[in-house]
C-alpha cells in the first residue's frame, strides 16, 4: 500500500498492482497497474475519493488505521466499476456513519452490483457542492468516459481534479507524481486505445473542459498524478482528435507466407512513397500493440488466408476489435490469399460498416500472387498515396 502526501490535507492512498498481466481479459499489460483512492481531510468533514480493487480490500481498509484516518464521513463514488467501487461495502462496514455521494446512474450500479443500500447513497447533481467545512467538492457528471455513470470530483480550493479513469494509465510507480517518458506514454496511450478511443468526442469535450478551468493537478484513479496537467491533456488532444497521421496499418495472418509476400511488398511501395507502415502479426502480435496503432494509423490493410471458406479467425477479431474502438481511421481494404473457394472479405467488410470507411477495391490472390497481382498491389499503394494526399497528411 502506498500512503502519501499530495498536498496539505490530500493524500493518495493506493496499490501497484504488478501480478495483473490483462486488464479486461483483452489488453496485456507491460507492467501491471494501479489502483487509486485519495483522501481528503476537510476541517469539520473526510471525504474519500474512489475506493480500491475487492483484492486489496484488506490491506486498503487497514491503512485507514495505519495512517491514523479515524473517520470518514463521505466516500465518493465517480463511477461504479469494481476496480474503483469494489471496497466501498466493507469502508462503509468500517465506518458505518459515511455516506456514499455519486450521480443517479451510478447510484442505481451500485445497489445493483454491490447491494448498497439506498438510504447510504446520497444523490448529486451536476456542479452540486459538498462542504468539508475548509475544503469543497464539486460534481462534474461527465458520462462516457468510458461508462455512462462516470462523473469527476473537483477539488474547489485546490483547483485539483480527480478524474477516475479518464486520463489514467496502467502503470505503476513508487513517486506517485508523473515523470514524463516514453513509457509512460506507451501505457497510456494503450490505456487511451482499449477504454476511452470509442468516446473520442466525449474526451476532446472535456480536455477542453479541464483546459478552461487550468487544473493545477489531475488525480486519476490508475496511473500517476499530473502536477503538470498540460502533459497528458496535450496527448489527450492529439490521441482523441479527428486526424489520424500519415500511417497504414498492415495487419496480417499468413499460412503459406503468400499473404505475407504481398503485405511486404506493400509496405515497400508505401514506403516509396513516404508512407511510414506498421505491419502486426495478428496470430503472435500483442494486442496492445495493434492498439496503439489504431490511435495514428488513418489506413487499414487487412491480409488473410482463407481458413475453410472464410478468413482466418485472427482476422475476424482483429475487425471485430477495430469496429467496436472506434478509430479514426478513414480507408481500408483486404489482401489475401486461398486455395479453394469461400468468401474472404465480404462479412469482414459488413463489419466495419459502422465506421463508415472509404473502401479500396481488395484483392485476392490464389496462392501466391502473380506479376498481375503485383500490379494490382502498385495500384493499391498509388490509391492510398492520393487518399492520404487528399487528407492533407502528405
Ligand atoms: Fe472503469 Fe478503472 O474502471
Amino acid at each position: 500500500m502506498i500512503y502519501k502526501k499530495i498536498k496539505d490535507n490530500i493524500f493518495y492512498a493506493g496499490m501497484n498492482d504488478k501480478d495483473r498481466l490483462i486488464f479486461d481479459e483483452l489488453i496485456p499489460l507491460d507492467k501491471g497497474t494501479s489502483y487509486n483512492s485519495y483522501i481528503v481531510l476537510g476541517s469539520e468533514k473526510t471525504a474519500v475519493i474512489d475506493t480500491m480493487y475487492p483484492k486489496f480490500t484488506n490491506e486498503y481498509i487497514k491503512s485507514f488505521d495505519e495512517n491514523g484516518i479515524k473517520k470518514v464521513d463521505y466516500i465518493i463514488a465517480n463511477h461504479g466499476e469494481q476496480d474503483h467501487s469494489g471496497s466501498i461495502p466493507a469502508l462503509l462496514e468500517k465506518f458505518p456513519q459515511a455516506i456514499v455521494v455519486t450521480n443517479a446512474v451510478c447510484a442505481g450500479n451500485l445497489k445493483e452490483m454491490l447491494f448498497i443500500p439506498p438510504e447510504k447513497i446520497k444523490i448529486i447533481k451536476n456542479d452540486e457542492e459538498l462542504s468539508l467545512g475548509d475544503k469543497t467538492l464539486q460534481f462534474k457528471i461527465s458520462p462516457g468516459v468510458h461508462w455512462p455513470d462516470t462523473m469527476f470530483t473537483y477539488l474547489k480550493e485546490d483547483n485539483i481534479i480527480c478524474t477516475c479513469d479518464f486520463l489514467g494509465a496502467h502503470f505503476i510507480f513508487n513517486d506517485v507524481f508523473a515523470v514524463p517518458s516514453a513509457e509512460l506514454e506507451r501505457s497510456a496511450k494503450k490505456y487511451f486505445a482499449e477504454i476511452m478511443m470509442p468516446f473520442s468526442f466525449v474526451c476532446r469535450k472535456y480536455v477542453k473542459q479541464l483546459k478552461d478551468l487550468n487544473v493545477s493537478m489531475v488525480l486519476p484513479s490508475h496511473g500517476p498524478i499530473y502536477n503538470k496537467p498540460d502533459y497528458i491533456l496535450n496527448l489527450y488532444e492529439d490521441w482523441a482528435g479527428e486526424k489520424g497521421k500519415n500511417i497504414v496499418l498492415l495487419p496480417y495472418v499468413s499460412m503459406y507466407h503468400s499473404t505475407k509476400e504481398m503485405i511486404d511488398y506493400l509496405a515497400k511501395k508505401l514506403e516509396d512513397k513516404g508512407i511510414p507502415s506498421i505491419k502486426y502479426d495478428m496470430v503472435d502480435g500483442n494486442l496492445g500493440d495493434l492498439a496503439i496503432a489504431l490511435v495514428d494509423g488513418t489506413t487499414i490493410v487487412l491480409g488473410t488466408s482463407m481458413v475453410l471458406a472464410g478468413p482466418h479467425p485472427a482476422a475476424f477479431n482483429t475487425v471485430y476489435l477495430a469496429s467496436v474502438l472506434k478509430p479514426k481511421a478513414k480507408v481500408a481494404s483486404f489482401i489475401g490469399s486461398y486455395g479453394w473457394g469461400g468468401n474472404l472479405f465480404g462479412k469482414m467488410t459488413e463489419m466495419l460498416a459502422p465506421l463508415k470507411l472509404d473502401i479500396i477495391e481488395p484483392i485476392l490472390v490464389k496462392g501466391k500472387a502473380k506479376q498481375e497481382d503485383y500490379k494490382k498491389l502498385d495500384r493499391m499503394a498509388d490509391e492510398i498515396y492520393e487518399k492520404h494526399r487528399a487528407l492533407e497528411l502528405i
